[in-house]
């Protein structure tokens, strides 16, 4: 009973000292550097060569708040940013992703825009796209095309990500 009790105060203590130790980071040096993770990317398979749309969710597991600029890709040389207002999209210059936190895009929010496709990739094909951050480095991503009906409904989850 004691000696239980001792165990489970140890861990409260390493617990605590961890949070300690991850909360202040005032001076790491990844403050100035965002991470981003990317998972859950997808394309659903395009209608034509006209346009298409890129889904994924990008992690910041940096405490530095950080902006998606922009994308390129081989398929196509007008990539878009794309938010979804009273079901019509428009483009913005750019989108937050925030410190510890996360940018969605998914079906029916926002997304990115690929506009005059090069080709018109068929399910099982692999898009590849580079996101342009204004802070971060450059980090490229294959979308994985799939059927149009297809939604990621996965809830946050680093699972199926190739890095
Ligand atoms: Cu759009």
């Amino acid at each position: 009973m004691n000696a239980r009790t001792t165990r489970t105060l140890a861990v409260a203590l390493s617990l605590t000292a961890a949070l300690a130790i991850s909360g202040c980071s005032g001076s790491g040096s990844d403050e100035s550097e965002p991470k981003m993770t990317v998972s859950g990317a997808f394309m659903p398979q395009p209608v034509n060569d006209k346009m298409a749309g890129g889904f994924l969710v990008i992690r910041n597991g940096s405490g530095a708040a950080d902006k998606l600029t922009g994308a390129t890709s081989p398929l196509s040389d007008d990539l878009q940013i794309h938010e979804t207002k009273d079901q019509k999209m428009q483009q913005v210059q750019s989108m937050d992703v925030p410190a510890n936190g996360e940018l969605r895009l998914e079906r029916g929010g926002n997304h990115i825009m690929f506009m005059g496709l090069k080709n018109t990739p068929k399910v099982g094909d692999k898009v590849t796209v580079e996101l342009r951050f204004e802070k971060a480095g450059p980090v490229k991503v294959e979308l994985d095309v799939k059927d149009r009906t297809y939604n990621a409904q996965a809830p946050t989850s680093t699972a199926g990500n190739g890095h």
